[in-house]
C-alpha cells in the first residue's frame, strides 16, 4: 500500500473505504507522521485507549480538530480542572436514569418518523428518518421547538466545517461567521425567556445552574448548548444510518434480532465500532512522548483513530467481521477517559428505540440500485448524507 506522509486524508477513495489503509497503519506504521495536515496518526487500540485516558499528556484545550483551534470554554476541548468542573455539572443532566426516563418519548418520536415511511415506495432514510430523530430529541430535551430541526442540523452541519475543512475561502468564511453568530444569538435568546418564563427543561435548569453557582457563567451555559446540538446529531444520525446498511446487508443477523431483541443493545456496541461515526479526534502533546521509536514533540497535535483502533485484531477477534452476538466490546467509538460520551446513553436510547421499530419494515427494504449512499467528505466524522431505500 503507497502509504507516505503526503498520504492525505481527505483523498475521497480514502474516505469511502478508509478500513484497508487502518490495516496497513495498523501493521507498519503505528505512528505515521502526515504533512498536510501536520499531526502524527496514532491507529492502534492499545495507543489510542492510552492516550484517551492520559489527558496530561494528550491534551483537548486546544480543541480535538487539526489546527490548534482552541475550544473557547467548551466542555469538549478543556483540561482539568475546568473539565471537571463543566462536566459535573452537565453530567448531572445526562445520568442513565435522567435518560431512561426519556424512553417513552423517544420510542413516540421514532415510531412516527418510521410511520411516514412505512407506505413509500422510495425514500431517502436520511431525510426522512436518519436526520430528524437525534435533532427532534435532542431539541425536546434542551426545551426548543423540534420544528426547527432543519436549521440545527444547518447549524450543527456548519459549526462542524468551520472546524474540519481544508481550505476556507472568504465566502465561507463569511457564511462560517454569520452561522456562528445565528446559534449564539438563538441560544442567548432562549435562555433570556428562561429568565423570564422560568421552565423546567434543560436549558432551564442550566441557567437556574448558573444563577446559583457563581462559577458557572452565561457563556459556559451557552456553550453547553451549542455543544449539545451539535454533539449527538451527525453523530447519532450516522449510527442509525448504518444500522439501516448493516443489518439490511446482513439477513440472518436481521431475522436473530428480531428473534431475540435482548440482542439489540450488543448490536448498537457492534454497529459503532463496525463504522464509528467519530472516525477520530485530535489531542496536542504537553510534554515529548517516545512511541514505537518514534519522538513525538511537546506540541505537536495527534490524531487518535477510534475507527482504526475499533477495527484492531489485537482488541477484537475477527475484527473486520460484523458479529451483533460478539459479547464483550473494548469499543472506543464513544471515546474513553475524562472525556468519554457525555450522550452515550442517549445515542443507545434513540438506537434501541429506532431499531425496535424497523426491525418489523426491514424486511421490505433494499438500498436503491444506483448510489444509494452518499457521504460527507470529513474525516472526523463518518457521516451520511443520503441513503435511498427502495421497497422490495
Ligand atoms: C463526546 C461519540 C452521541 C454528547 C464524545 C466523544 C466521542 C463521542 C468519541 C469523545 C470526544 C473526545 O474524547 O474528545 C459519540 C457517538 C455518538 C454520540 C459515536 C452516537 C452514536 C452523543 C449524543 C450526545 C453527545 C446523543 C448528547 C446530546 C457528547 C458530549 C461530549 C461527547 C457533550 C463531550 C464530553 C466531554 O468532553 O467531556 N462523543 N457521541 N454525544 N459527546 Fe458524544
Amino acid at each position: 500500500m503507497p502509504v507516505s506522509t503526503d498520504f492525505d486524508l481527505y483523498d475521497p477513495a480514502f474516505l469511502a473505504d478508509p478500513y484497508p489503509f487502518y490495516a496497513w497503519l495498523r501493521a507498519e506504521a503505528p505512528v505515521l507522521r502526515l504533512r498536510d495536515p501536520d499531526v502524527w496518526l496514532l491507529s492502534r487500540h492499545e495507543d489510542v485507549h492510552a492516550a484517551l485516558r492520559s489527558p496530561e499528556k494528550f491534551s483537548s484545550a486546544d480543541g480535538v480538530a487539526f489546527g490548534r483551534q482552541g475550544g473557547a470554554g467548551s466542555l469538549i476541548a478543556t483540561d482539568a480542572p475546568d473539565h471537571t468542573r463543566l462536566r459535573r455539572v452537565l453530567s448531572q443532566q445526562f445520568t442513565p436514569r435522567s435518560i431512561a426516563r426519556l424512553e417513552h418519548e423517544v420510542g413516540a418520536v421514532a415510531a412516527t418518523l418510521l410511520d411516514g415511511v412505512a407506505g413509500l415506495d422510495s425514500f431517502d432514510f436520511m431525510d426522512l428518518v436518519g436526520a430528524q430523530l437525534p435533532t427532534r430529541v435532542i431539541g425536546n430535551y434542551l426545551g426548543i421547538d423540534p420544528e426547527g430541526w432543519r436549521d440545527y442540523k444547518r447549524w450543527s452541519e456548519m459549526l462542524i466545517e468551520i472546524s474540519w475543512a481544508r481550505s476556507a475561502d472568504a465566502q465561507f468564511a463569511a457564511v462560517a461567521q454569520a452561522t456562528i453568530m445565528e446559534v449564539a444569538g438563538f441560544f442567548a435568546g432562549q435562555m433570556a425567556q428562561r429568565r423570564t418564563t422560568p421552565a423546567e427543561d434543560l436549558i432551564g435548569r442550566l441557567v437556574t445552574a448558573a444563577d446559583r453557582d457563581s462559577t458557572l457563567t452565561d457563556d459556559e451555559v451557552l456553550n453547553f448548548c451549542s455543544l449539545l446540538m451539535l454533539a449527538g446529531n451527525v453523530t447519532t444520525s450516522s449510527a442509525l444510518a448504518h444500522a439501516v446498511l448493516l443489518l439490511i446487508e446482513h439477513p440472518h443477523q436481521r431475522a436473530a434480532l428480531r428473534e431475540d431483541p435482548d440482542l439489540i443493545p450488543q448490536a448498537i456496541e457492534e454497529i459503532v465500532r463496525f463504522e464509528s461515526p467519530v472516525q477520530g479526534f485530535v489531542r496536542t502533546l504537553t510534554q515529548d512522548v517516545e512511541l514505537h521509536g518514534e519522538r513525538l514533540a511537546a506540541g505537536e497535535q495527534v490524531l487518535l483513530s477510534f475507527a482504526s483502533a475499533n477495527r484492531d485484531e489485537d482488541a477484537f477477534d475477527d475484527a473486520a467481521v460484523f458479529d451483533i452476538t460478539r459479547k464483550r466490546s473494548a469499543t472506543v467509538a464513544f471515546g474513553a477517559g475524562p472525556h468519554f460520551c457525555l450522550g452515550a446513553w442517549l445515542a443507545r436510547l434513540e438506537l434501541s428505540q429506532a431499531i425496535t421499530a424497523m426491525l418489523p419494515l426491514m424486511d421490505d427494504w433494499q438500498l436503491a440500485p444506483d448510489e444509494p449512499v452518499t457521504r460527507v467528505p470529513n474525516p472526523a466524522f463518518r457521516d451520511v448524507a443520503s441513503l435511498r431505500l427502495i421497497r422490495r
